[in-house]
Order: C-alpha cells, then sequence, then structure tokens
C-alpha cells in the first residue's frame, strides 16, 4: 500500500511544470524546435522536426477528412496568403483588428492588457479571480480603455521585469504584418499583408466555389493553411505563434436560419474532438462576452491544457458581414439565387447573401492539445528496481509511426524477416526499423515517440512464421503470425 502510494505521489510530483516536461520532450525526441535555434531562436515560432511534421499532418488529414470527405456539401480549397490590400480594409482588419496594449514606462514592456489581468488574476483566490475577470470582461466589451487603466493601477500589478506600477495609457495595436509588393518598395499601393486568418480566401473565392461547384445552401468551404499575427505578447510554446496554422470551415446559409446552424456546428465540433479519444471532461465551452466586429454570436472549445482551460476552436455567427462588405469593396454581387420556393407567396425565394457559421481551430494548437494529453509520465518501479517511462499515448491514428519492426539480434537470418515485413508494412502505413540495441530500450524509444506496436522477430519466428506484438499503452505482448501483423495494424488505426 505504502508502495503503492510513494509511486502516486512521485508521478503527482514529476506531472508538475508539465508543459516545460512537455517542451523538452518535442525538442529532444524531434516533434517541435524552436526557429532558427542556431541564431538563438525567434521569438513565437517554431519548426517541426520529423515527427511533429508527421503528428502535424495526421491531425491536419483528419480534420480534412471529417469536414470535407465526410460531408457530401463541404469542398476544400487552398487560397493563396497573400491577398488584394482593400480584402483586409473590406473585412475591418486594417481598422478593427487590434488589442489593447498596455505599456510599462520603466521597462518599456509591453503588455496585452487581458493578459496581464488574466495573470494576476490567477494569483488570487477562485471568487476575486472570477470578479475581476468579470469586470475585466465588461470593460472590453465597452472598450472602455480608461477603465481598462484604472482596473490595472487600482489592483496594483506590475510589470514582470521592472516590478512597477508605473503604466502608460490604454492603446489598440494592429496585429498585421505588413510587406512589400513588387520591386519598388515605397508608397501605401504596395503594401500587402500577411493573412491573419485564413478564412477570407474562402469568402472571395464565394461566387467562384459556388458557381464551379454548383452548390446548394446550406454549403461550406473547407481551407487549412498559414496564418500570421504579430502577436505581443507570445509564449506558451505553440500556443501562441507569429506564424501557425489554421483549419477553417465557412458555412453558408440562409439568412434567419443562424442559430440552428450555430447550434448544430457547437455540437458536430465538441463531436470531432471527443473522437480524438480526449474525455469530455477536459473540453468546455466558454461564450464570448465581447463580439468581434463581424459576428452576432461567438463561442469558444476551450481544452485543458498545462497551463490551464484555455481556446483550441472558436465557432462564429458571422452574419452577412464579410460577403457584404466584399460586394461593397469590389463591386461585385456577392449573392445567392435559392430556387426553394418560399413557404408563403409559393414562388422561388430569389437573391440574398448568405450568412456565416465559421468554425476556426488552430492546427498548432490542436498538436499541442493532443501533445499534453497524451504525455505520460509513468513510475514503474518496483522495491527491486527504480523505473519509469514517459509514453505517448496518442491515439493510433494520429500516431506519427503506426508499427516499429525490430528483429532482436542483427544475425541469423532475423533481419531478413523483419525486412521482408517492412516492405509489406510500408505501403499501408509509416514503420520504423531498428536493429541496434537491447529490445528493453528500443521499446522505450518508440513509446516516447509514441509509436501504438513494436513487433519483434525472434528465433521462433523461423519456426513458426510467429512474432511477439507490444502494445504501447498497456506494454502487453502476445504471439501472433506475422502474416496478420499487417491487417491488424490498419484495423487498429482505422479508428481511434
Ligand atoms: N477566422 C476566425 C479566426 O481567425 P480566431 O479565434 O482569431 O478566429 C481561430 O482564431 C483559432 O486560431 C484559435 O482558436 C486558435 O486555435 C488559432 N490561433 C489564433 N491565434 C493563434 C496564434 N497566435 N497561435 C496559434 N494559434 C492561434
Amino acid at each position: 500500500m505504502l508502495y503503492r502510494f510513494t509511486n502516486y505521489l512521485c508521478a503527482v510530483m514529476a506531472n508538475e511544470n508539465t508543459l516545460q516536461n512537455i517542451i523538452s520532450h518535442c525538442k529532444e525526441y524531434g516533434f517541435i524546435f524552436q526557429s532558427s535555434e542556431i541564431y538563438d531562436g525567434l521569438s513565437a515560432v517554431y519548426d517541426y522536426g520529423q515527427y511533429g511534421a508527421e503528428l502535424k499532418k495526421n491531425i491536419r488529414d483528419y480534420w480534412w477528412k471529417s469536414m470535407t470527405q465526410m460531408h457530401e456539401n463541404i469542398v476544400g480549397i487552398d487560397a493563396a496568403i497573400f491577398m488584394h490590400p482593400t480584402v483586409w480594409k473590406a473585412s475591418g482588419h486594417v481598422d478593427n483588428f487590434s488589442d489593447p496594449m498596455i505599456d510599462n514606462k520603466d521597462s518599456q514592456k509591453r503588455y496585452r492588457v487581458d493578459h496581464l489581468i488574466e495573470g494576476f488574476a490567477d494569483t488570487l483566490e477562485a471568487d476575486k479571480k472570477d470578479a475581476l475577470l468579470a469586470q475585466m470582461d465588461t470593460l472590453l466589451a465597452a472598450n472602455d480603455f480608461d477603465g481598462l487603466k484604472l482596473l490595472i493601477e487600482t489592483n496594483k500589478m506590475k510589470c514582470s521585469i521592472s516590478g512597477t506600477c508605473n503604466w502608460t495609457d490604454v492603446r489598440q495595436f494592429n496585429l498585421m504584418f505588413k510587406t512589400e509588393f513588387g520591386a519598388v518598395a515605397d508608397g501605401e499601393d504596395n503594401t500587402v499583408y500577411l493573412r491573419p486568418e485564413t478564412a477570407q480566401g474562402i469568402f472571395v473565392n464565394f461566387l467562384n466555389v459556388q458557381k464551379t461547384g454548383r452548390m446548394k445552401i446550406p454549403f461550406g468551404i473547407a481551407q487549412v493553411g498559414k496564418a500570421f499575427r504579430n502577436e505581443i505578447v507570445a509564449r506558451q510554446f505553440i500556443f501562441r505563434m507569429r506564424e501557425f496554422e489554421q483549419m477553417e470551415m465557412q458555412y453558408f446559409i440562409k439568412p434567419g436560419t443562424q442559430k440552428q446552424w450555430y447550434d448544430y456546428w457547437k455540437e458536430t465540433r465538441m463531436k470531432w474532438h471527443l473522437s480524438l479519444g480526449i474525455p469530455a471532461s477536459k473540453y468546455r465551452f466558454h461564450d464570448h462576452v465581447k463580439l468581434a466586429h463581424y459576428a452576432d454570436a461567438a463561442c469558444d472549445i476551450e481544452f485543458d491544457f498545462p497551463i490551464g482551460f484555455k481556446e483550441v476552436e472558436g465557432i462564429h455567427s458571422r452574419t452577412d458581414f464579410d460577403l457584404t462588405q466584399h460586394s461593397k469593396f469590389s463591386g461585385k454581387k456577392m449573392q445567392y439565387f435559392d430556387n426553394d420556393l418560399d413557404e408563403a407567396t409559393g414562388k422561388p425565394i430569389g437573391n440574398y447573401i448568405p450568412y456565416v457559421i465559421e468554425t476556426s481551430i488552430g492546427l498548432d494548437r490542436t498538436v499541442m492539445m493532443v501533445l499534453s494529453e497524451a504525455y505520460t509520465l509513468e513510475d514503474l518501479s518496483t522495491p527491486e528496481k527504480k523505473d519509469d517511462r514517459v509514453v505517448l499515448k496518442f491515439p493510433a491514428m494520429l500516431a506519427p509511426i503506426k508499427l516499429a519492426v525490430l528483429p532482436l539480434l542483427k544475425k541469423d537470418g532475423l533481419p531478413e524477416i523483419a525486412r521482408a515485413l517492412m516492405t509489406e508494412c510500408k505501403p499501408h502505413f509509416n514503420c520504423f526499423y531498428e536493429e541496434k540495441d537491447a529490445i528493453g530500450k528500443r521499446y522505450r524509444r518508440q513509446d516516447a515517440i509514441g509509436t501504438p506496436f513494436c513487433v519483434t522477430i525472434d528465433h521462433q519466428t523461423k519456426e513458426d512464421q510467429t512474432v511477439t506484438i507490444r502494445y504501447r499503452d498497456s506494454m502487453q505482448q502476445e504471439r501472433i503470425p506475422i502474416a496478420q501483423v499487417r491487417a491488424l495494424v490498419q484495423s487498429k488505426i482505422m479508428g481511434v
């Protein structure tokens, strides 16, 4: 009993500071590296290594498939990052895509006001924290910058660098990156933006897709791609980056039906999250108090990260704001002709500008979510021997490598059998071959990158064509015919 309790304590202690553990693990095992690390890195920009790139691709593919292949009325596009600068004027990003900021006069450090207040709130008891956050939400919703400054000052919130409360006024700061287009690098005419969301690439292609695809409302357009934001407070690993990827879908609907479709997509997206094998207790909805300039309802799906519950996905009822704006600015009618019959008149409904429900999920944040959920430090100590392992318990379909093929020895014809199994399986899923080191060490390395199945080829394989298959999470082993390996792994990676 005491032994078990000690193990439990060790596990709890070891799980403290998990974000730091996950960051170190991601670097050590080739998932995620700081960008330009040999030059001391570039703040809030990250590179995916060999296993991170596979994990990210698997998540992207799963989302893409569930949105497009599984919905007959949703199609996918791939729009360019550069867009005509007027797009961002029309969308409101030039004028409104900004966050309230405050600078500390002594350290010159700039803070996003909500992050400064939230950071301070985290140090308070639960009821005081809730009251402070509620006050902040009200002030943000009212764009009351003087009130926000007063809130910061009366609560004596300090700069983490200077330790003082010597603050500037609260000001807006636009988050879009600008660059110049073409050879001449002067004048406003050449200014283009790195897109801060992928959604606008969908809106400007609404007519193209609707007409060429003969799409009937309701229908959706999905897209995955890079987005860029000059985040002021960019920390917490890949949670808040300056260059990141979004997976967005705009669902075009008849005006007046937005409540029904908003609820539908809230439910559908939550089901998608649960299909990753993550328990419902790790998620919650957060309704927006301060709505973005384009929305009439909005909520976040929040996940319980090691840094607390935070947004991973947004669901927004965007009204007809974007299509109306693009109609105005481009002079093109962004309309849909609905030839369904109106119940009252019995005549075709006719032209209207569709309303839109958007689902927008950060791919990198989803990677961080899946990593946080998978990362497990297990204490395997016995009274005789101290032991532990780090295992990434990914759903099999998301794991970067599905199967490790491990000949027990480098001789006696075992590598040849292992190679034949590799040749059979490689076209169907990602495999990894390794002959070096003791088998236990090899298993642990596969645990650390989340490989769900390891197959060991030994001398018995030569006699009865069976292999030992080892399951990552239970560490259970069983003998199965080598001829069944491929089908077994394939069946497990089809589901979660
Ligand atoms: N088109 C709507 C839109 O862009 P958003 O709430 O600003 O809405 C959607 O962003 C999602 O994009 C967020 O839920 C988050 O997962 C991801 N995201 C936003 N900013 C990010 C950043 N700086 N780094 C990583 N992911 C980010």
